[in-house]
């Protein structure tokens, strides 16, 4: 497996991939790898003949106050993950090149990326739209693989690369979760035991919300249920629990299911004297 930190050696490896005729399929994250990354790996190698990981905690994506400075940084620990993967290339750029003194550039997402996480999180995705733009042009893979755990990120990078005219087929992965229905995060590994056992409480409220809705209970009235249901398990706050139509992320007409949806939900789950913003979706 071989680890790329400049863009020449990145490019003349990829170059001499594709020019004996390999798909190149490329799984961005920020590192902190755990098996929810890993499942994108194993998607990664049904699309092409060769896995492009990269490592990159995009500081871009980050608002003043996030945690930036303190997000999980655990590259030997993640090469070992990969390697065991049998991906064939970690690309672990060098921030100084991906934003330099002169950046002025910004790259800017309406539609889908607009109010669920934007509304908490007003410069979230214009951050991921431009480290990912940066990146497939770095690595101008056949295919990328996002996950479904960031369900309005993939929808977002849909838009982007369709907008955009990349030529990039984008793969969406199902959400890995564990034994108790919570999706794997870097973000877990912060918690103590009863910040777990309170995490994992929200894959319950969730399906309950998603069975009233499928018994024909109104949107609003399940989702108000919904975040109920979470303030009174523990959580400190629920920023939203909304339903949406699965590609567009639009606002159900009627306020019955009447077809499929998604329900997305993000909530700050106590822990250790601070929070742990979740965020979580589910089919319906
Ligand atoms: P990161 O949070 O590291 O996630 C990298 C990829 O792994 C994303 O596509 C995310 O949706 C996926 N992922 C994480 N947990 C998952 C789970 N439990 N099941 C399925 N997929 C999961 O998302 C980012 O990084 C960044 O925003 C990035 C796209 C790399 C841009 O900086």
């Amino acid at each position: 497996m071989k680890i790329m930190r400049t863009e020449r050696d990145l490019r003349k490896t990829l170059w001499g991939w594709r020019g004996s005729g390999d798909r190149i399929v490329f799984v961005p994250t920020m590192g902190a790898l755990h098996e929810g990354h890993l499942t994108l790996v194993r998607l990664a190698k049904k699309h092409g003949e060769r896995v492009v990981v990269s490592i990159f905690v995009n500081p871009t994506q980050f608002a003043p106050g996030e945690d930036l400075d303190a997000y999980p940084r655990t590259e030997t620990e993640d090469a070992r993950l990969l390697e065991a993967e049998g991906v064939d290339m970690i690309y672990i750029p060098n921030p100084e090149t991906i934003y330099n003194v002169h950046h002025a550039t910004a790259v800017t997402v309406g539609g889908v990326a607009k109010g669920l996480e934007t509304d908490y999180r007003p410069t979230f995705f214009d951050g991921v739209a431009l480290v990912v733009t940066k990146l497939f042009n770095r690595v101008q893979p056949d295919t990328a693989i996002f996950g479904e755990k960031d369900y309005q990120q993939l929808a977002t990078i849909r838009r982007l690369v369709e907008d955009l005219d990349m030529a990039i087929k984008i793969v969406g992965a199902p959400i890995a979760r564990d034994e108790d229905g919570l999706a794997l995060s870097s973000r877990n590994a912060y918690f103590d035991a009863d910040g777990l056992a309170l995490a994992r409480q929200l894959n319950g409220i969730m399906k309950k919300c998603a069975t009233d809705m499928r018994d024909g209970r109104h949107v609003d009235e399940a989702t108000l249920a919904a975040k109920h249901a979470l303030l009174a398990a523990g959580f400190s706050s629920v920023d939203y629990v909304e339903v949406r139509s699965p590609n567009s992320l639009t606002v159900l007409e009627g306020g019955y299911l009447n077809g499929p949806a998604r329900v997305l939900v993000a909530a700050h789950c106590p822990n250790k004297g601070q929070s742990v913003r979740l965020i979580d979706n589910f089919a319906v």
